[in-house]
């Protein structure tokens, strides 16, 4: 649904929420960049026990916090329904029965107070993270996307364009952390307790594959023969009872998974005159990653500048939704209070 603007109020404001894995999150922002309030209410601790997400659980406890985090983060914005220009949210890609209590609570929300909706694409939305940090962003821009449910990489030839270069085939980079970690015994998510780990033991301990798919994937990822050859190797030493360093496993897998993603995304860069890379998602929060991209760009195209969010905004959050909602609220691009959860939505809008 599309409805211009005649002319746009001095500070937008728009509520964002997000819902789309195990985070329940709402936030405020002005103008896509300054963030009034944002409060996320992690469920790890109650998926922990399971080693991943459980679905079922994950709704019936969005449900259960959506309205009262809503509350707050207009409560800490000093704002209220009224002072809102649009409510945004997450409607995909993510887990159906997550995204839908979002959804449903952004179509109240909005019908109630009469308000535009914006329906915001969760991939799209990581990439956002950096538009709130005060970062000088330059276009043409490669970002790269790596969370637990999705890896890819986006091109932005200019503002408000994104395309898609490349995803993953299989495993998403932070399904494999996790993944590895669950085998491992190092609990869940595995992301954060990998990265610790690895940071005792040798990258180069053990020689795992890197897939880097030839000419016609070399955008593309695979995580899961990767995957597949740590778990083999766990098993095996212990079916032989012959030891296992932990801190170099998690070191040269870790390797392994960074590798790849700084290369494909050092030579998209290159393919593609980036003037900045971005990086986003959950797994953007690897120190190894960060360091490991910081010098190869500096190697391979000096004075090239990389930009991340800090780690709060790199995991599921709500002001990165808001943030990526700016754009389509200018643009008077709104969506119908029909509005569905679209589980598989495409990068690439
Ligand atoms: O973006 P996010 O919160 O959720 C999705 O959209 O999927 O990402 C969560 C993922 C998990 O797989 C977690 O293990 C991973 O991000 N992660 C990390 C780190 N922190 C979180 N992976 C590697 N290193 C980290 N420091
Ligand atoms: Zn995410």
């Amino acid at each position: 649904m599309e409805r211009k603007m005649s002319r746009l109020p001095e500070a937008v404001l728009i509520l964002g929420i997000e819902t789309s894995c195990d985070e329940t999150a709402a936030a405020v922002v002005e103008n896509g960049s300054r963030i009034l309030s944002s409060f996320v209410s992690s469920q790890v601790g109650l998926h922990a026990r399971f080693g991943g997400v459980v679905p079922e659980i994950a709704s019936r406890h969005h449900l259960e916090l959506i309205n009262e985090i809503v509350e707050q983060a207009l409560a800490a914005a000093g704002a209220g329904l009224r002072d809102l220009h649009a409510v945004a949210v997450s409607n995909g890609p993510g887990l159906v029965g997550a995204l839908l209590v979002g959804v449903a609570s952004a179509k109240a929300l909005a019908y109630a107070a009469r308000l535009p909706l914006i329906a915001v694409n969760h991939l799209e939305a990581h990439l956002y993270a950096n538009f709130l940090t005060g970062a000088g962003i330059k276009y043409p821009l490669v970002a790269l996307i790596a969370s637990g449910g999705h890896t890819a990489l986006l091109l932005m030839p200019g503002p408000e364009e994104i395309t898609l270069l490349g995803q993953t085939r299989d495993d998403a980079a932070g399904e494999a952390f996790d993944k590895v970690a669950r085998v491992m015994g190092l609990g869940y998510p595995g992301g954060p307790v990998i990265d610790r780990l690895a940071g005792e033991g040798n990258p180069a301990g053990i020689d795992f594959p890197r897939a880097f798919l030839g000419e016609a994937g070399r955008f593309d990822f695979s995580f899961s023969g990767l995957k597949s050859a740590v778990i083999n190797l766990l098993h095996h030493r212990r079916q032989t009872g012959e030891e296992i360093y932990l801190p170099d496993l998690a070191a040269s897998f870790q390797a392994a998974v960074v590798e790849v993603l700084v290369e494909k995304t050092v030579d998209a860069a290159r393919e593609h005159r980036a003037a900045c890379v971005l990086l986003a998602g959950g797994v953007a929060a690897n120190s190894f990653l960060r360091s490991r991209m910081r010098l190869r760009l500096a190697e391979a195209h000096p004075g090239l500048p990389l930009y991340f969010p800090p780690p709060a905004l790199c995991t599921d959050n709500a002001p990165m939704v808001a943030a990526a909602a700016y754009p389509r609220y200018r643009r008077g691009e709104f969506a119908a209070l029909d509005l569905n959860a679209v589980p598989n939505l495409g990068a690439g809008c």
